[in-house]
């Protein structure tokens, strides 16, 4: 099938972009606007290492979404999360609390533990765990992530940054 031409926001930036039905979001995130932040796990929706955000801030799978369906849209990704080169306060929160270890899935689950983040500042453990459900570390385990996402609230605070 001949492509298509999309207009995406990511970061703030729009790209005009050829796309053809086969293309998932990831695809083009990655390989035509080169942004290898978002990783590529399973490709199936049950790893999360893919995740970036809508205009509205909530966590989207980017393997499983065609990029023909985000035309007119808007992301975030993993670069996108900095502002005037200081971390996000829940990326501040992943470093303080050593809520990784060899980083590949760490774009993927700061994404999500920023989701929660964006619709719970202060999140409980139940907003937590139904946040982060989907997103699997095979290294780090997710004890140090949930505390991580617990205590950004206070990062944000003594920090004055936007962090939500
Ligand atoms: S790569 Fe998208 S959920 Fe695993
Ligand atoms: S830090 Fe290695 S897979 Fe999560």
């Amino acid at each position: 099938m001949a492509k298509q031409q999309i207009s995406l926001t990511v970061n703030g930036d729009l790209y005009e972009l050829l796309v053809s039905d086969q293309q998932t979001l990831l695809d083009i995130i990655r390989t035509e606007i080169g942004l290898t932040g978002t990783k590529r796990g399973c490709t199936t929706g049950a790893c999360g290492v893919c995740t970036v955000h809508n205009a509205d801030g909530e966590a989207v799978l980017s393997c499983l979404t065609h990029a023909l369906e985000w035309d007119q849209e808007s992301i975030t990704t993993i670069e996108g999360l900095e502002s005037d080169g200081e971390l996000d306060a829940i990326q501040k929160a992943f470093v303080e609390y050593h809520a990784l270890q060899c980083g590949f899935c760490t774009p993927g689950v700061v994404m999500s533990a920023k989701a929660v983040i964006n619709k719970y500042p202060e999140p409980t453990e139940e907003q937590i765990n139904a946040g982060m459900a989907g997103v699997l570390c095979r290294c780090t385990g997710h004890i140090k992530v949930k505390e991580a996402i617990r205590n950004t609230h206070k990062i944000r605070a003594r920090d004055g940054v936007k962090g939500a």
